[in-house]
């Protein structure tokens, strides 16, 4: 058999179903489109609606080498020789076309032909009652009876979840002889030991399993195989387990020069390297993905799996953070094939650095918790869950962490008091939420939300309409009538009450004798749409028929603001990648601010390309549409949802530019991006750990801020005398104009100071060969004397020179001292010396041997304190 690299077996494997006309497909995201699951656990997970016969596919047999994590055993990995986070399925699919008896002979011809296993290692296995299969295997392959094996519902029939499409299977064993076996007479297929290897799956997936359990035929029989890369791999490179196959070596050799580990002496050091190698892949493609530590979902899995890696450095001795230089040996063995990897490295090193950081600040710290718990336990015995939530909770301990530390200390843990203890501090954050809901709820806005119907919002097409008044509210109180400040609400209205980010709408009510300016529409309660404003003339009343207009020129620079946050969101998710989520937003008339999770400001490359990428979309005038469909609906598409937001079952999907930037958005828009006119960025800044922060204008607010730069250029350009091509030289040589005027001014300041002081100065003491100088100086800054200091002493190197400038204005002293390191080292110090001298005129100071600063309030008392310099100076001299 040859050979062959996991490179060269994803590529033999394509091929050959190539050949079998099946259509190649490049990796799905490892975050499927699919609420029933984490994570893509399995190449069939990105066709399952063709499997459901929900879409028509545009094809009936595909291939892939999918990304895929599995998440079921965690603990396991790094344990034993085939468990993985991170790992790449092989797989072939048919929707309604090829079945059994094409597969199997394909599946063997590949093995035994392509890849040129022996084919007296292979065995299969058949789903009990599968007769169609095992003679299959039988007579058209030729297998012998005594390697055809009959297994029950655990081994042989597949699902991807509890429900969705499902199946009998057919394995393909591999005996990887007997050397790998566990010795147990029992010990054959099925086995659980390393000796008989599965190596891949055929599903004949042929049901729709319900949330009750019930099995249905799907409308058409269709295949999903799948086999492990690493696995195959393994196989093929004749090596005891998956870590030692050249998709893991140049991970694995870098990790264990990391820890300094000589793979194969110590079976735990082992362990603790492949559990590094192992997570540390898993974390680039989850990131490369889009995915980010967080405390759910699949950013917890993320998380776990980087604090298991720090632990298990930890363990080795490992004290800085050390993961992000394991991914360039990641790339060096799948950056070709999977270029996300290449193209967010970047983020992938800070997000994974930042969370290293992270945990190793608290990491010695729960450890010492947990040993110091783990102490007092003996075999056997349970740890307290309250124990293991203030590590989940105060050292980020992810519980499953510390299970596996408990574990190897043969302890268990009350996990039902770790449980309580979460549900308590759930329980007290909904306390306290309730809380500040139920003061709001006691007003008379959510009364009166209960009394009356929702408005009908009429504003995405109309600017005006005619409708009743509902209720007013004055002085918070209901009232049937009013004049001046109120607070409306009306049956109908175009008026968007602000939601979303997007501020509320201003306008005019009026009706025969009556005119209300609206200055803000909100909602004061949910579902209560309120028209707050002043009636200018005359009496609003309750039941009236009144027409309600927005201001449209405002209304229309919102609609450009909004739009273009679409877009700037878009534009930033492509410059910095697929991370970027937002964090909230504000839309005004005038400018609009967005907020998304990032982790390091913009520069000026990005912030430009963010900007040229949606004007682009500008000058490309693409429609905007919006459509309204079922959540379920919207989902199938690309829209972009906010998390933690919530919808109703029906959802606004808004699609602006970039072919199918969609977002679920119940805001105001344009029709065509063409109206946005120009965005350009104003700011961008950091408002919390991860999160930044873009301000920016579009449409009528950006011709305003050109308008006021050119003013601005013009008066720069006429003052300097220059143009606004040659204004940055002009600048930049002002600047340096400047800097030389200063530095001559400072020269000609010390020159003044010092006047011909230097020719005259003489020390006022002299022991083994050094100077004591002390002079004194008439208002000069602290920093001008640390100047005057340096030059007396060039001229006097063996010196320790004491200076004090006195303040005209009040009369007060600065002091300083200084002399050099040999000096220092004899044991005099420049430090005590002032320090001493300060004391004996009342002020006070220190500072370093070589180095010292002070001041005294009254420099009447300085010649005190120079006497006092000159005996401290004989004494350290002495
Ligand atoms: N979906 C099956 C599995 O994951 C075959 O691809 O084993």
């Amino acid at each position: 058999m040859e050979k062959r690299s996991g490179k060269e077996l994803r590529e033999l494997f394509l091929k050959f179903f190539e050949s079998k006309g099946c259509k190649r497909y490049k990796s799905f995201s490892l975050v499927p489109d699919d609420p029933t699951l984490l994570f893509t656990i399995a190449g069939m997970v990105p066709f399952k609606p063709y499997f459901l016969g929900l879409k028509t596919p545009e094809m009936t047999r595909a291939t892939t080498a999918q990304k895929c994590v599995r998440t079921n055993d965690i603990e396991n990995v790094g344990r034993t020789a085939r468990h993985h986070t991170f790992f790449e399925m092989l797989g072939n699919f048919s929707f309604g076309d090829y079945f059994k008896k094409e597969i199997i002979p394909w599946a063997w011809e590949f093995l035994t032909e392509w890849v040129g296993l022996d084919p007296n290692r292979l065995y299969a296995t058949v789903y009990l009652d599968d007769d169609e299969a095992y003679n299959i295997w039988h007579e058209v392959v030729g297998l012998p009876k005594e390697r055809i094996f009959r297994l029950g519902e655990d081994d042989n029939f597949w699902a991807a979840g509890p429900v969705g499409p499902c199946g009998p299977c057919s394995e393909i064993i591999y005996d990887q002889g007997e050397e790998y076996s566990c010795g147990k007479p029992t010990c054959t297929v099925g086995c659980d030991c390393d000796r008989y290897l599965e190596i891949w799956n055929l599903v004949f997936m042929q049901y729709n399993r319900d949330k009750d359990g019930n099995l249905t035929p799907l409308p058409k029989k269709n295949i999903d195989t799948g086999m492990g890369l690493e696995r195959l791999a393994s196989v093929v490179q004749n090596v005891p387990n998956d870590f030692e196959t050249d998709l893991f070596r140049p991970i694995m050799e870098e990790a264990c020069k990391l820890v300094h580990v000589k793979y194969g002496e110590d079976k735990k050091k082992d362990m603790a390297v492949k559990v590094i190698a192992d997570h540390t892949r898993a974390a680039a493609f989850m990131i490369a993905d889009g995915i980010l530590p967080q405390n759910d979902g699949q950013g917890y899995v993320l998380r776990r799996i980087i604090r298991r890696s720090v632990r298990y450095g930890r363990l080795l001795g490992i004290e800085k953070p050390f993961l992000t230089k394991l991914l360039p040996s990641v790339r060096a063995s799948v950056g070709d094939i999977y270029t996300e990897l290449t193209e967010h490295s970047a983020t992938i090193e800070q997000i994974l650095s930042t969370e290293e950081e992270r945990f190793g600040k608290t990491l010695a710290q729960g450890t010492e918790l947990l040993d110091a718990e783990l102490a007092k336990l003996a075999n056997g015995e349970v740890l307290n869950g309250r124990v293991a939530f203030e590590l989940y909770d105060t050292f980020g301990f992810p519980y499953e962490l510390t299970e596996e530390i408990c574990n190897e200390h043969n302890v268990t843990i009350d996990k039902n008091d770790f449980l309580a203890a979460l549900e308590e501090q759930r329980a007290r954050a909904r306390a306290s939420s309730k809380q500040t809901k139920g003061v709001i709820s006691k007003t008379v806005y959510t009364e009166l939300a209960d009394k009356t119907k929702t408005t009908n919002f009429v504003g995405y097409t109309e600017n005006e309409c005619e409708a009743r008044v509902v209720a007013i509210i004055k002085d918070g109180q209901t009232v049937q009538e009013a004049t001046g400040d109120c607070e409306i609400v009306l049956d109908k209205t175009p008026f968007y009450a602000e939601k979303g980010g997007q501020v509320g709408d201003t306008g005019v009510i009026t009706a025969e004798g009556l005119e209300i300016k609206v200055t803000n529409t909100a909602y004061p309660a949910s579902g209560l749409c309120a028209h707050k404003g002043t009636v200018k003339t005359g009496t609003v009343k309750v039941g009236e028929v009144v027409k309600a207009s927005i201001y449209v020129e405002r209304r229309a620079e919102i609609r450009r603001h909004h739009t273009a946050t679409h877009l700037l969101q878009e534009a930033l998710t492509r410059v910095l990648g697929p991370h970027v989520r937002q964090a909230g937003s504000l839309v005004t008339p005038t400018f609009l601010r967005f907020d998304f999770n990032h982790f390091a400001p913009l520069t000026a490359e990005q912030t430009s390309e963010v900007e040229q990428i949606v004007y682009e979309h500008v000058l490309k005038a693409e429609p905007v549409t919006t459509e309204i469909m079922s959540l379920e609906d919207a989902k199938k598409t690309k829209a972009r949802a906010l998390f933690d937001e919530k919808y109703g079952d029906t959802v606004r999907v808004v699609t602006a530019g970039f072919d199918y930037s969609c977002e679920l958005c119940g805001g105001t828009h344009v029709t065509n991006t063409g109206e946005v006119g120009l965005v350009s960025i104003i700011k961008e800044e950091g408002i919390g750990s991860g999160v930044r922060r873009i301000t920016a204008v579009c449409g009528k607010a950006a011709q305003l801020l050109i308008q006021r730069s050119a003013v601005a250029m013009s008066f720069v350009t006429s003052a300097l005398g220059t143009s606004t091509d040659d204004i940055c030289d002009r600048i930049t040589e002002m600047l340096e104009e400047k800097r030389l005027l200063e530095n001559y001014n400072k020269e000609l300041k010390i020159k003044a100071a010092l006047g011909d002081i230097l020719g005259k100065i003489k020390p006022v003491e002299n022991a083994k060969g050094v100077d004591l100088i002390i002079e004194k100086f008439e208002d000069i800054s602290p920093d001008m004397l640390l100047i005057i200091s340096d030059r007396i002493r060039q001229k006097f190197p063996s010196s320790i020179v004491f200076l004090a400038a006195v303040a005209k204005e009040n009369n007060s002293a600065i002091l300083v001292a200084a002399t050099s390191e040999e000096i220092a080292k004899t044991g005099a110090s420049a430090g005590k010396l002032l320090k001493e001298s300060a004391l004996a005129m009342g002020g006070k100071g220190g500072g370093r041997p070589t180095s010292a600063q002070g001041g005294a309030k009254d420099a009447s008392k300085l010649d005190e304190g120079f006497a006092k310099a000159r005996e401290v100076f004989k004494e350290m001299m002495a």
